[in-house]
């Protein structure tokens, strides 16, 4: 029988969520994603240290590439967390990630920018797309936020599933949510009906899981990007999966179109404690790692 990662890939393009190198080249997913704190891990591992260069842009580069070697599709790099309110600089960064990436032989079309889906990244984004750069907006926890992204016609959005659990089990002190009341899954299936509905051609990659029901509850999605540990699990259980997710059954959904200029978004995004919060502290978070992994570059120069 096929396993449930076989299976799910009938529905759904699997992605794989690390900077582990042989992992992507073990599961053979159609694109990868790396974040700050993926590649803080990989750089601190001996089978990649070929691969670790001074200069954080050129290192993320490096990734990229190498991962490259392994997918049919496209790899996410992404901006530094110091940019995400500074559209200009955001902007700036994502070119010359492309230089770099074009001076490796790598085209646009192999690469999505990644960039917090911040108004400002939404912005640096929006002109970006216009230039022939494609991105993924990420650390999306908002409505307003995937509301805003597809209006300014980016690529892709990666909304968190996880991040969204982890905050509601701490805030009812529970260790766990049923599946059926997961408000993580219920934001993705919410924003990928919206998106569906309305005729949006932003892909929709949910992101950020804990546990492979979180996973097969959003078989259908466009994309799911999912990290090692689970990609094994999901290859270690045979099972066929049901589709969750369609478009013919987001025409059925009552959800209106929503228009959100700058007051509008900062004001709904507001209205969202745990969004507002995961929002600033995976900014936090990214921004972190980047340093912790400048600092670890730094120390292995002076050695
Ligand atoms: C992928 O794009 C995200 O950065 C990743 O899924 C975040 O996962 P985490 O919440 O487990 O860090």
């Amino acid at each position: 029988m096929a396993s449930q990662l076989d299976s799910l890939r009938l529905h759904s393009t699997v992605v794989a969520d690390t900077g582990d190198i042989d992992a992507v080249a073990r599961f053979r997913p159609q694109d990868a994603t790396t974040n700050p704190s993926l590649l803080l891990a990989a750089a601190g591992d001996a089978r990649f240290g070929h691969l670790v260069d001074p200069d954080m842009d050129r290192m993320c580069v490096n990734f990229g590439c190498e991962i490259l070697k392994h997918v049919a599709g496209r790899v996410s790099t992404e901006v530094d967390a110091r940019l995400s309110f500074d559209a200009g600089g955001s902007a700036g960064k994502a070119r010359r990630l492309i230089e770099l990436y074009g001076r490796a032989g790598v085209g646009p079309e192999r690469v999505l920018i990644k960039l917090a889906a911040t108004w400002e990244g939404i912005r640096a984004a929006e002109q970006l797309e216009r230039e022939g750069i494609h991105c993924n907006l990420t650390l999306l926890f908002s409505f307003a936020q995937a509301a805003a992204c597809a209006d300014a016609g980016v690529t892709l959005i990666s909304p968190f599933v996880g991040r969204i659990y982890d905050w509601h089990r701490q805030a009812r002190t529970v260790e766990d949510i049923p599946i059926e009341e997961d408000p993580g899954v219920a934001s993705v299936a919410r924003i990928y009906g919206y998106y569906k509905k309305h005729g949006y051609a932003t892909q929709v990659m949910g992101a950020s899981f804990r546990k492979p029901a979180q996973i097969l509850a959003l078989a259908g999605c466009d994309l799911l990007t999912i990290a090692p540990e689970l990609l094994a699990r999901l290859e270690a259980t045979p099972g066929a999966v049901e589709r969750r997710l369609s478009p013919e059954q987001a025409r059925e959904l009552d959800l209106p179109r929503l228009a959100l200029d700058e007051k509008a978004f900062r004001w709904k995004h507001n209205e969202d404690a745990m969004a507002v919060e995961k929002l600033a502290e995976g900014i936090r978070r990214f921004d972190a790692d980047a340093r912790a992994l400048e600092a670890r570059l730094r120390a292995r120069i002076a050695a």
